[in-house]
């Protein structure tokens, strides 16, 4: 079924609302809040001011875009209540990890121009860049912007956005382990967001290990939608696979010496459509409802309970520019 990106996004915001009206105190006021992402690879969208009108108009306080788009940083000005993630896009870190004028040229003419009255909360340097071909080039950046916002005296974060492919065991949790290539690559950058307890940005589909598995997966399991423990590890029980992969996550860096480093959930959602009945707007429904609560509630994982994290959900729209590709993600991302 072929859903408009208007109807979806009316869908999806009628999932905020829901969840709106059911929990009106925490919603707003919650110290762990959600945010959106904010693709731009689609000629069909609203305008950004009007996109930031609806954000403001469901108590939206965090959106993160993948790119310093001109148009939208410009929207966003005065907005101060909304606090923005701007990506370095990955087909700028070859020519900015080279050196660090061109960090410094970067920073000029995409950050710079919109400090007074944009509150950029971070910049992330790459999306899903590391593990791969070109995650070498992260760290020099990370470092680059972080001398420079420090000298600058501004209090932007400076991370990445890592996958959980970076994962060679998730299952149980308590097995996480890094790949060596994440290893490589991901631990010397989780070393330096040590140094200033920045958090690490980390994108989690339970979708994609569900699909992966659905007759031996529990749909319940994957979309936050019972209280049963489902997977017992240790002394700590999993009724969702959301909380078990972050966990795993988090032993992961464990293992690398890596402790009590903040982690927010850069990406989540279900796609609502594209893989027969595992993609409904129903099961993307009561996925997004179920991760909203859970990250209003601050009840935080198994592992760090009590330890509230900020997420973001993915998307705001179905963007019908983005390369189809061999991963599943660009064909029929959320909405
Ligand atoms: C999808 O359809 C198959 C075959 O009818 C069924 O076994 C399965 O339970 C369905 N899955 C969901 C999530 O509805």
């Amino acid at each position: 079924m072929v859903y408009s990106s208007k109807k979806l996004f009316l869908f999806f915001l009628s999932c905020i609302m829901l969840t709106f009206n059911y929990n009106t105190s925490g919603f707003v006021a919650a110290a762990n809040s959600i945010g959106l992402n904010y693709g731009l690879l689609g000629d069909n969208f609203p305008t950004p001011s009007n996109v930031l009108n609806l954000y403001k108009s469901i108590g939206i306080t965090k959106i993160r875009i993948f790119d310093p788009k001109t148009e939208v940083l410009n929207a966003l000005r005065g907005h101060r209540n909304i606090e923005v993630t701007v990506g370095v896009r990955d087909q700028d870190l070859g020519a900015l990890s080279a050196n660090e004028e061109a960090v410094k040229g970067w920073f000029a003419t995409n950050i710079e121009p919109y400090l007074a009255d944009v509150n950029i909360a971070f910049i992330t340097v790459g999306n899903e860049v590391i593990p791969g071909p070109i995650g070498p080039q992260v760290l020099p950046v990370m470092q680059s912007l972080t001398i420079l916002v420090k000298s600058m005296n501004l209090p932007i974060s400076i991370s990445t956005v890592v996958a959980m492919s970076n994962l060679e065991q998730s299952y149980p949790p308590s097995a996480g382990e890094f790949t060596s290539q994440a290893r490589e690559q991901l631990v010397p950058v989780l070393k330096l967001l040590s140094q200033t307890s920045t958090p690490i940005l980390v994108n989690i589909y339970p979708y994609f290990p569900y699909a992966s598995d659905p007759t031996n997966i529990p749909l319940d399991y994957a979309t936050f939608n019972t209280k049963a423990t489902v997977v017992q590890d240790g002394p700590l029980g999993y009724s969702n696979m959301f909380d078990a992969i972050f966990d795993a996550f988090v032993w992961a860096m464990e293992k690398e010496g890596v402790k009590d480093l903040p982690m927010v959930v850069s990406e989540t959602g279900w796609p609502s459509a594209g893989n027969g009945n595992l993609t409904t707007p129903d099961i993307a429904g009561t996925y997004n409802r179920n991760f909203v609560k859970h990250i209003v509630s601050g009840k935080g994982t198994p592992k760090r309970p009590n330890n509230g994290m900020d997420g973001f959900l993915f998307a705001t729209f179905n963007e019908n520019q983005k390369p189809a590709g061999t991963d599943m993600k660009p064909i029929y991302k959320l909405f």
